[in-house]
């Protein structure tokens, strides 16, 4: 991605905000300027494409993942607290006139033994948390009239003394099929293809999804430390790199 972060800011105290949004858009480096259109490559990029099939484990998947929220969707995880921001991520959905304990997608955290496909594609790009298999792997899957609304992440805290090492990587699981909807800062994401791979600016760029078509719409998000591996593979991003699993 083009843009270089100052990774050393202070991060304001959430106290002093109603608003989740305002607090991220305080600490992002993003324009905010909607006359200017995003490209790819400036706030996300995709990295390549994973050749195979898992339409087996991918249909499994579905099936098996858990409504979520705002406020449950960190149950799910390493973490059974709430988000110490709840309150202020609640209220941007508030201020749209919307309702804030509707599902935003749903997800899985644990159990993937039994996906041995999918788990090597999140294992591939050596994220780590305490050794490779740390890194936090996730099965998000948005039903039909499900959204996300838009934010930015807060993963300071995954690496507190060194957040630049921290990275967020998205693996399609299906063809692109139109009502699904990924945004990054100004830029419709779309017509990807089943086993792209994206990564994207999380400091900085405001990003939502929401899914209006027919078809569940299934992705793996891994999110860990960078190490040599994953610096490599950064290094040659390539719409068209192929990456292969055994
Ligand atoms: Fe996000």
């Amino acid at each position: 991605m083009m843009h270089k972060t100052d990774w050393h800011k202070t991060l304001a105290n959430p106290d002093g905000y109603a608003s989740n949004w305002d607090w991220c858009v305080e600490h992002s480096e993003y324009h905010f300027d909607d006359s200017i259109q995003d490209q790819p490559g400036d706030w996300f990029d995709i990295l390549g494409t994973f050749q195979g099939d898992w339409t087996e484990e991918r249909n499994r998947l579905v099936a098996e993942t858990t409504p979520i929220n705002w406020a449950t969707r960190k149950f799910y995880g390493d973490v059974d607290i709430e988000s110490p921001m709840l309150e202020q991520e609640e209220y941007d959905i508030l201020q749209g006139g919307g309702k804030p304990k509707e599902l935003i997608l749903t997800n899985m955290n644990d159990g993937w033994e039994t996906y041995p496909t999918l788990y090597a594609m999140m294992d591939y790009f050596g994220l780590e948390v305490s050794g490779v298999e740390g890194a936090k792997k996730r099965g998000h899957v948005q039903l039909t009239g499900q959204m996300f609304n838009r934010h930015i992440d807060k993963l300071w805290d995954r690496c507190p003394d060194d957040p630049e090492r921290v990275a967020r990587i998205t693996v399609m699981l299906d063809d692109w099929q139109p009502g699904q909807f990924y945004m990054y800062g100004n830029l419709v994401y779309s017509n990807w293809k089943a086993g792209e791979v994206h990564i994207f600016d999380w400091p900085n760029v405001p990003h939502c999804t929401a899914n209006t078509s027919n078809t569940p719409r299934a992705v793996l998000q891994v999110t860990g430390l960078k190490t040599d591996r994953t610096r490599e593979i950064l290094k040659n991003t390539n719409k068209d790199r192929v990456f292969k699993i055994a």
